[in-house]
């Protein structure tokens, strides 16, 4: 690993609070000004000299690949984001590491094989075809498909993973989980935060979310621990925690219990709700690649529900989905901290700094793709794919720590998108839909389309 290359290139900035106001305006928009000013390894920083924070903006398919994958065990999630995020979700398997992370990944992995994962379509099909009854029943014509794919992949998870419905609980856990991230964010790049148990109106605000959303997962919890399924009956994630609690070796307690279901509510839904949501945004944005899409589903499917069978018959709606991640990562932005000094892409990274791959930047990187703003699915061709760098795409994270439920995600969007689009045309409302970042990518205005029901 060779330690000495040349100094970062520095954002500048405001010279009292160097970036932190842009930062906390629009992270993402910050990133990007970063790169094309300034090229693929950038040093920023964050409030006034002396107590200031520092990081490095990492924007390249290499770089990433280096952080992610190359030199994963030199890059840890110890950087402030991840200590933020770990003292508002937990110990769970996204923010654990070392010896707790091994235990954890083992006990979880069963379930998110390939086999055990199409296993699950059966279930997302059910609440797709839930979710189109109530809109058809309430005669629904212009809806935000941001909130309506949130509804449904919340639902997904709850009944995949936790064996439960979580209907009364959605009105919370879309409230709080943005709630918590802003918080998250605010505190990452301040650089001088107030102990979280001091009664400033932010850190209360943040208790009582984390309470409601506590509240959620110990009802789930109690729910099954009330129910008298034994295991053995399909186990799902909750058997398998409630399983490991109650084992005798005491290496799972009560409180990891709750964690870990925090944990997966969180990355379960609201990744694939983004995805899924800006498909259908982009889709009633591009008549043209609609109606390609509409006449792939049609031919392969004919009005038959879709299963995990169909996924490779189903090419070009998965490029879709693709586009749609690229221009639209759920997770815009990563952060790691650098355990020994190194060098990415010619520029040193002292020991100790920290560092953010954002996937945002990477995925709007000039070298890899032309006109990057633009929508095409064409993007995606197996031939176009294998003439980028890996790392040009990385929705889903890489190396040892990616992400756990990538093939859960793509098959359950698939289906979903499949389903809407047997039943619907779409018209975009809203043009452009703002977005922000906390620890995903978060919604600043409506994603509203008309839904036009298909003649059969
Ligand atoms: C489009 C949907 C999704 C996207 C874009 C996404 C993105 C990501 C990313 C980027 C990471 C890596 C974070 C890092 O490197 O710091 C990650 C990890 C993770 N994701 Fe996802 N995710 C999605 C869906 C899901 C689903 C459906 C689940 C669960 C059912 C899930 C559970 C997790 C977990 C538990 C981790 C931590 C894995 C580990 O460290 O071993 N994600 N995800």
């Amino acid at each position: 690993m060779a330690t000495t290359g040349t100094e970062a290139p520095h954002l500048g900035g405001n010279p009292l609070l160097g970036s932190m106001l842009d930062l906390k305006k629009d992270s993402l928009g910050t990133f990007l000004r970063a790169r094309r000013e300034h090229g693929d390894v950038v040093k920023m920083t964050a409030g006034p000299p002396g107590i200031r924070a520092t990081f490095y903006g990492v924007f390249s398919a290499e770089g990433a690949q280096q952080v992610l994958a190359g030199e994963s065990a030199n890059f840890r999630k110890d950087n402030a984001f991840y200590q933020e995020i770990r003292e508002s979700f937990g110990n769970g398997l996204l923010t654990s590491q070392d010896e707790d992370y091994l235990r954890q990944r083992r006990l979880v992995q069963p379930l998110f094989t390939k086999r055990r994962v199409d296993g699950y379509a059966g279930a997302v099909a059910a609440e797709v075809t839930t979710l189109i009854g109530e809109w058809q029943d309430g005669a629904a014509e212009t809806v935000d498909v941001l909130h309506e794919m949130t509804r449904l992949a919340l639902r997904a998870v709850a009944r995949i993973l936790f064996g439960t419905d979580v209907d009364a609980a959605v009105e919370i856990v879309e409230r709080c989980f943005p709630e918590l991230g802003a918080y998250v964010l605010r505190r990452g790049y301040s650089p001088v935060k107030f102990p979280r148990d001091w009664p400033t109106p932010g850190n209360r605000k943040a208790a009582a979310v984390h309470q409601a959303l506590y509240e959620v997962c110990d009802r789930i919890i109690a729910d099954r621990r009330g129910s008298g399924r034994a295991s053995g009956e399909g186990d799902d994630l909750l058997t398998l925690l409630v399983e490991a609690e109650s084992a005798e070796d005491g290496s799972f307690d009560a409180t990891e219990l709750r964690e870990q279901v925090l944990v997966f509510l969180l990355a379960g839904h609201e990744t694939t709700a983004t995805s899924l949501g800006f498909a259908l945004h982009l889709l009633a944005r591009h008549p043209e690649v609609l109606k390609r899409t509409h006449e792939e589903v049609d031919r392969v499917l004919g009005g038959r529900t879709p299963g995990a069978a169909d996924l490779d018959a189903l090419p070009y709606l998965t490029q879709v989905l693709k586009e749609a991640m690229r221009l639209f990562p759920a997770a815009p932005a990563v952060g790691r901290r650098a355990v020994d000094a190194t060098v990415i892409g010619g520029v040193t990274i002292p020991a100790g700094a920290d560092v953010i791959v954002a996937s945002w930047v990477t995925h709007r990187h000039p070298d890899y793709w032309e006109d990057p703003e633009r929508f095409d699915p064409d993007r995606f061709t197996p031939e176009a794919e294998a003439a980028r760098p890996r790392y040009a795409w990385y929705p889903f994270g890489g190396g040892p720590r990616a992400c756990i439920g990538q093939h859960f995600s793509m098959l359950e969007s698939v289906i979903a998108l499949a389903m809407i689009l047997q039943k619907y045309g779409l018209e975009a409302v809203d043009t452009e839909v703002p977005v922000g970042s906390a620890i995903t990518l978060t919604q600043e205005g409506p994603a509203r389309c008309r839904l036009i029901p298909r003649t059969a």
